[in-house]
């Protein structure tokens, strides 16, 4: 694995991302070293909470790589979406076990869908969260746009999804996206202690409970994400938007 690096402290594992010098954004061998990870992890026994968290002191994640998706047609528009929320964000969704996402800076589109499909978040004061996919000219396509929906509410997610709009920490916790906000150095600290509440509790109840809370949602808005992400890829605005991030300037719309 070159690009996750797990910490085991007794029954608790810390799975850190590390590409950082791309702000840790999820390219195809992140996501499946990441998905691999966890298979591990939740076979193991021992290991009874996840934290996930990005390396170093800038990034969670900033999303899905731009540069590696920035020529798809329509078709790997699709599959990049179903792929990732089949192998990666669905299984997080699903895990027997608790998963933390312990925000240690940008969660930015795939960044922030990845700490949604999390039980639980957990963020440093300098972190910002934000969808900002419809301003590269497409839409959140790692489940963004049914799991802020579901986490915030319609009115704070509608708002962040069609302006794009990058909140912090403050504003996060006002709204319900993360648990608990902290300093950077007492990140890791708080996640653990949100951990060690799981963990005094019996495993088949938190399995359970996991089923029964995700039990709540209707899984067809994820089909539909996919293929509405999918047809943007096909569009002028796609490659104007992801053009204009790899150039370095503002989109032309
Ligand atoms: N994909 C690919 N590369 C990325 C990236 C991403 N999502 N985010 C950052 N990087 C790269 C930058 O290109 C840069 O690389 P170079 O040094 O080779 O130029 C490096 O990481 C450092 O980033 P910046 O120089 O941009 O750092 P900054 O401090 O000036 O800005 C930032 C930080 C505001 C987070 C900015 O990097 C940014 O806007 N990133 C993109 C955020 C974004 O739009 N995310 C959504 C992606 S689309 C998506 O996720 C689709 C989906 O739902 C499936």
């Amino acid at each position: 694995m070159t690009h996750i690096n797990t910490l085991i402290e007794s029954s608790l594992a810390i799975v850190k991302i590390e590409r950082e010098s791309y702000l840790n954004a999820l390219n195809k061998d992140v996501i499946e070293e990441l998905s691999s990870e966890l298979q591990v992890l939740e076979n193991n026994q021992n290991i009874r909470v996840v934290i996930i968290v990005g390396s170093g002191q800038k990034a969670f994640v900033a999303g899905a790589d731009i540069k590696e998706f920035s020529g798809y047609s329509v078709e790997e528009g699709e599959a990049l979406s179903k792929k990732g929320q089949d192998n990666l964000f669905n299984k997080i969704e699903n895990f027997k076990k608790p998963i933390i996402a312990a925000i240690n800076g940008y969660a930015l589109g795939g960044g922030l869908e990845l700490a949604l499909c999390c039980h639980m978040r957990v963020a440093s004061e300098n972190a910002k969260m934000g969808l900002p996919e419809c301003s590269l000219g497409i839409i959140p396509g790692y489940g963004g746009t049914q799991r802020l929906v579901r986490t915030v509410g319609l009115t704070h997610a509608t708002e962040m999804i069609l302006t794009s709009k990058i909140i912090d920490a403050n504003f996060a916790e006002k709204i319900g996206l993360i648990n608990a906000k902290t300093t950077q150095e007492d990140l890791l600290q708080v996640a653990k202690n949100l951990a060690k509440g799981c963990i005094k509790n019996s495993p088949k109840s938190l399995e359970s409970a996991i089923k029964c809370i995700n039990k709540n949602f209707d899984k067809n808005g994820l089909t539909f994400e996919q293929k509405e992400f999918g047809k943007l890829f096909g569009t002028k605005e796609f490659k104007e938007g992801v053009s204009a991030f790899l150039e370095k300037r503002k989109p032309n719309y």
